[in-house]
């Protein structure tokens, strides 16, 4: 659904597009410059999903903290976090097919398991995201979307515990995210209890 204000919603748009596009160009733009490529897709995806997940969590923040109202894009941006983290689903699938015995070495991965928790509140989300489905669910659709911050901290969880060398993005994630539930405090947890 576009706003009143196309152009700023084409601007949100176009910049949390870009970061696919700029993928899709390095792995098929015929510079090679990635060694592998379902491995570098499989990060970056992941890296643009949780980036967008924390621009969506400031839209209110935003608003309350400083009178900045983005609330009518903020749809659009939980959908692109939707969509980057469904394509980096589908890339780790094709890393499946790298890894010699993927399900078997999958399995062994514990992490993934909270990561597909955490996709499957984001589906939740995305298919409640209409102003239809905000209608019929009326009081049980803040306490559905209330959801994005278990979503947030199993995302956290999941990246904690798959690093093994360099904790800096995760921990600059977590400062964000704790940052963030703070400026909520208690409205986020009455939110989610309903
Ligand atoms: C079924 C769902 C998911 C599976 C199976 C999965 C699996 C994986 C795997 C295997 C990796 C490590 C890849 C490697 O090091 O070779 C990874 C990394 C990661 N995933 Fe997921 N994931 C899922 C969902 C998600 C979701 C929903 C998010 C965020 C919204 C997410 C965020 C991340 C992040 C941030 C990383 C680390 C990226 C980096 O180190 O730069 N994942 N995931």
């Amino acid at each position: 659904m576009q706003s009143r204000f196309p152009v700023v919603w084409w601007c949100i748009w176009l910049a949390a597009a870009s970061p696919l596009g700029w993928m899709l160009w390095v792995v098929f733009g015929g510079a090679h410059v990635v060694a592998d490529p379902p491995k570098y897709l499989t990060l970056a995806l992941a890296d643009a999903a949780v980036i967008l997940l924390g621009c969506t969590l400031m839209v209110s923040t935003l608003r309350r903290r400083m009178g900045i109202n983005l609330i009518r894009y903020r749809r659009m941006l939980g959908l692109w976090t939707f969509a980057y983290a469904t394509l980096h689903m589908a890339a780790v699938l094709t890393l499946l097919w790298e890894w010699q015995d993927g399900l078997v070495t999958l399995s062994k991965r514990p992490y993934a398991l909270v990561g597909a928790s955490a996709w499957l509140i984001l589906l939740l989300l995305a298919a409640t995201s209409t102003r239809r489905a905000q209608k019929r669910l009326r009081r049980a659709w803040g306490r559905i979307h209330a959801w994005v911050y278990v979503a947030m901290v199993l995302v956290l969880i999941h990246w904690f515990w798959l690093v093994r060398v360099d904790y800096t993005l995760p921990a600059v994630a977590l400062l964000v995210a704790v940052v963030l539930l703070a400026e909520r405090g208690k409205g986020a947890w009455r939110r989610l209890m309903g």
